[in-house]
């Protein structure tokens, strides 16, 4: 199978998209985040394929992408009050709200599980997409990063292609992601909600629009860190990786010495920008990250961002890429 590249300003390729969807096809979609990689989550057999198309184990839950808090509101059983205060705040947006599934939402979607991730992405192209579906009846597309397991996410078109040419039916080109990091996961079935990822949302902004309403969040254990945990710890560490080793650091003197100190031992070192506009950070991290990982380098050096606000989410994925594996 060659993998088609659609593109999103032209009426027919998205209608090619939608037809491939709802015919049970793979086809990568943009996101304000990351490019995700969706079947219509109807249809048991077109979620299995992402498994098989990503190399996931499928107890791995994948996130249902709606066009809007009515669609998210049928596929919850219990839709509390942080989730409907988050979402009619943040949506569309880099937020993904877990809540108990309705029986609308098929299992295999949500590895087993009670509950499912749900979020409204921020990208005019997919919410058209999203939009014709339900109205043919889909409740969403199961869409997990549209990367090989364990890589890194891709923001373009041409990193999905270059992560999964064959694998899936298309692409659609939506153009290079404009948040760049993933959404931020809220666990909103218990009082207080709890942070489980941090991504395109802020912590303090999710704390200071729940404040507003007297509710309160915590901060939980990572997500990204949980599902394969029991089996094999530390595994999930090598999530977000290039395939060359990377350092990061506090400062940019740090970095600095680390690079002098390889480059001494004829090591050839790649330093990874790092912009003080921590949005310019998080938008370019991942395309960054992949160029410096082109075979040219034996080492990366990285400076981590201060972590306020965003910087939370792109030091988070700084430190994973970095772990050792
Ligand atoms: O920005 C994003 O969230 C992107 C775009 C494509 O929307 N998606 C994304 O999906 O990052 P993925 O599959 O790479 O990460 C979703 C995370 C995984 O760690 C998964 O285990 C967790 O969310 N997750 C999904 N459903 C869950 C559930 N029911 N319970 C616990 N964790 C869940
Ligand atoms: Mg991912």
């Amino acid at each position: 199978m060659k993998t088609v590249l659609l593109v999103a300003s032209v009426k027919a390729d998205v209608a090619a998209a939608v037809e491939f969807l709802a015919s049970g096809h793979l086809v990568a979609v943009p996101t304000e985040t990351v490019y995700g990689l969706a079947a219509d989550a109807s249809n048991d057999e077109a979620v299995r394929s992402i498994f098989a198309a990503k190399g996931r184990p499928t107890t791995h839950p994948l996130i249902v992408h709606i066009a809007d808090v009515e669609h998210a509101r049928a596929l919850s059983r219990q839709w509390t009050a942080a989730a409907e205060i988050l979402t009619n705040r943040f949506w569309p947006g880099p937020l993904s709200v877990l809540t108990n599934r309705s029986n609308r939402v098929p299992s295999v979607v949500t590895g087993g599980r009670d509950t499912v991730v749900l979020r409204v992405p921020d990208q005019p192209v997919t919410l058209t997409v999203l939009d014709r579906l339900h109205e043919l009846g889909s409740i969403g597309l199961a869409a997990p990063s549209a990367n090989r397991f364990g890589s890194i996410s891709p923001t373009t078109a041409q990193h999905v292609i270059s992560e999964l040419d064959g694998r899936i039916e298309a692409v659609l080109d939506g153009g290079p992601c404009k948040v760049g990091i993933e959404s931020t996961i809220v666990d909103c079935t218990s009082e207080p909600a709890v942070v489980l990822r941090p991504g395109g949302i802020s912590a303090e902004e999710v704390a200071g629009v729940l404040a507003e309403h007297g509710l309160t969040v915590e901060y939980g254990k990572d997500v990204d860190g949980s599902p394969e945990a029991a089996i094999a710890p530390g595994m999930l560490r090598s999530h977000y990786a290039p395939r060359t080793p990377l350092m990061v650091f506090e400062s940019a003197a740090e970095a600095a010495a680390a690079r002098d100190e390889a480059a001494s031992q004829g090591r050839r070192v790649a330093e990874l920008p790092h912009p003080t506009d921590v949005y310019l950070y998080s938008r370019d991290l991942y395309a960054t990250l992949r160029s410096c990982d082109d075979g040219q380098a034996d080492l990366i050096v990285g400076v981590l961002p201060a972590s306020a606000g965003l910087g939370a989410a792109v030091r988070d994925r700084l430190l994973k890429a970095a772990a050792a594996r």
